[in-house]
């Protein structure tokens, strides 16, 4: 397959009013680079930084969530509370500096098991 067949690929294309310089996204691929409550680090914006210097036009950050009522697993993003703004900002900041735009995957919950732990919490069996 010639190169030339994917010139669109790297032309930019508005989504609303966001400009994306390219059409290359970096989907969601959990890491569990959070810290230990949730918070993101300097792992996390090495991580990204990467992929923006990369060339993705795109990056979803996986997996966050914005509740944490019914538990929350190692490893991953929390934004439930101010206090995690700052390390999201300093992740933003870095992919910003190459360019590239940065999306955050919300999860409401833990995973696969919510649905179950959720009809518990309610008491519906
Ligand atoms: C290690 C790993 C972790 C992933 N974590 C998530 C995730 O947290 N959320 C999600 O929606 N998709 C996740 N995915 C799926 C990817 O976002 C993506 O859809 C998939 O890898 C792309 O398909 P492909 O691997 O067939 O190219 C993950 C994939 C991998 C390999």
């Amino acid at each position: 397959m010639e190169m030339d067949q994917f010139t669109r690929l790297f032309e930019s294309i508005f989504i609303g009013r966001m400009n994306l310089k390219n059409r290359i996204v970096f989907p969601a691929v959990g890491t569990r680079f959070a810290g230990i409550t949730g918070e993101a680090t300097q792992l996390d914006v090495d991580h990204y930084s990467a992929r923006a210097m990369g060339g993705a036009g795109l990056i979803i950050i996986p997996w966050v969530q914005v509740d944490t009522k019914l538990g929350r697993k190692v490893g991953r993003h929390r934004i439930d509370s101010d206090e995690y703004i700052r390390g999201m900002h300093d992740i933003i900041e870095a992919v910003h500096l190459n360019d590239s735009k940065i999306a955050i995957q919300l999860s409401r919950s833990i995973g696969k098991g919510s649905l179950r732990l959720i009809r518990k919490a309610k008491g519906i069996s």
